[in-house]
């Protein structure tokens, strides 16, 4: 063992409704030396996603529960700084699911991918290219069978997964409206990201009647980040054969299961043939690459467009995950641990 050490932030305790900066702890752990098929990365920028706070309070949701002083979820940009591991040679960058951790020690199994595109910024690896953007195209595209023509309806349009489904939705050829929680960002999302309406769903006090007015012949597709509020709201307003994307449930993730609220609008899944599916983005790994090189070209022509909020040092980490829970975030939300390496 080296007198090597390394930090991450754990878990301290479980979660009860809002998550604060309180439920983390930081540790310092010491880097076991290499066991032959082992690199170890250094870890360039994290993420924080919502999707996580499932897993941390106690009892299990659609996830298992995590222990009390397990490593917190999250995906990396990593540099390969050490190597016993033929696949993974010093200097190669990759995107991995670490977590909040300034190492990641890997014998090359799980979801590591390698980062070989360096036209667009490293960030993008782990923001539009990585899990959220694949969950809007896998969502649009395989669940929702989006279609030129039609309207779409993105909920949490202003986070990383709703923007990119509203810009894949664009790019397709179709009317695209967005809910978002507050002017500020109904402002970004019309003016500055190409959706053709922008409802702010707290200020509006009947926002079915809302979404209505946006979405004159109705929905087609709803790409559903936020729960079964929202889309009980807009079950009415879906058009013949719509449907409905569950991408996420960021509403429902602070409520104890008591508190979660049903889908009472259920009439037009027969009168309408309205289908509803979820998805999990892993499902379509084997398709991640080919996804990713079509959203880099149009990253690269300017047809996909994409935020990024950087936080600095890992200390940062627990303030920007619980401040998505407060709708501070326009877009993706990463830590930089580290500066990127130069590109030769
Ligand atoms: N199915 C999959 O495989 C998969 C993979 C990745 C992510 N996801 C899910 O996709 C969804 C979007 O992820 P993301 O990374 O892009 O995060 P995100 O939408 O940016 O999530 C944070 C945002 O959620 C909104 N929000 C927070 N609390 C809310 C509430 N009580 N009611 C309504 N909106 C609330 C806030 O925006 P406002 O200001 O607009 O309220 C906040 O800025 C998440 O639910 C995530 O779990 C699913």
């Amino acid at each position: 063992m080296t007198d090597r050490t390394t930090r991450r932030w754990v878990l301290a305790r479980y979660v009860e409704g809002a998550p604060s900066p309180e439920d983390f702890r930081l540790e310092e752990c010491p880097l076991p030396d290499l066991e032959d098929g082992r690199f170890l990365a250094r870890v360039i920028l994290a993420s924080v996603d919502p999707g996580i706070r499932s897993r941390l309070s106690a009892g299990d949701s659609y996830a298992a529960a995590m222990k009390l002083g397990e490593g917190i979820d999250g995906f990396n940009v990593a540099e390969v700084i050490e190597s016993r591991n033929p696949n993974y040679a010093v200097g190669e960058l990759i995107c991995a699911g670490g977590g909040w951790r300034e190492h990641i020690v890997s014998d090359g199994r799980g979801y590591i991918q390698k980062i070989t595109d360096r036209r667009v910024e490293l960030g993008c690896w782990i923001g539009v290219l990585g899990v959220p953007g694949l969950t809007a195209w896998f969502g649009l595209n395989r669940v929702g069978q989006a279609k030129a023509g039609e309207t779409l309806l993105v909920t949490s349009a202003a986070g990383p997964v709703g923007a990119t489904a509203g810009h894949l939705g664009k790019a397709l050829g179709m009317r695209v409206v967005g809910t978002a929680g507050s002017a500020a960002k109904c402002d970004w999302l019309t003016h500055d990201e190409g959706f053709d309406a922008a409802i702010d769903y707290k200020a509006e006090t009947d926002l079915t009647a809302a979404i209505q007015a946006a979405c004159p012949d109705g929905v087609d597709v709803l790409f559903d980040n936020v729960g079964n509020a929202m889309i009980d709201r807009v079950l009415p307003l879906m058009r013949m054969r719509g449907r409905i994307v569950v991408s996420g449930q960021v509403a429902d993730y602070n409520l104890s299961p008591d508190q979660v609220p049903g889908i009472h609008n259920t009439k037009p899944f027969i009168t309408h043939r309205v289908r509803m599916e979820g998805l999990v983005v892993f499902d379509d790994i084997r398709a991640f690459a080919g996804a990713q090189a079509a959203m880099a070209d149009m990253i690269v022509l300017g047809s996909l467009k994409y935020r990024i909020e950087e936080f600095q040092g890992i200390d940062a980490l627990p303030q920007a995950f619980c401040g998505l829970f407060r709708g501070e975030n326009f877009g993706r939300r990463l830590v930089r641990l580290a500066p990127d390496p130069k590109v030769f």
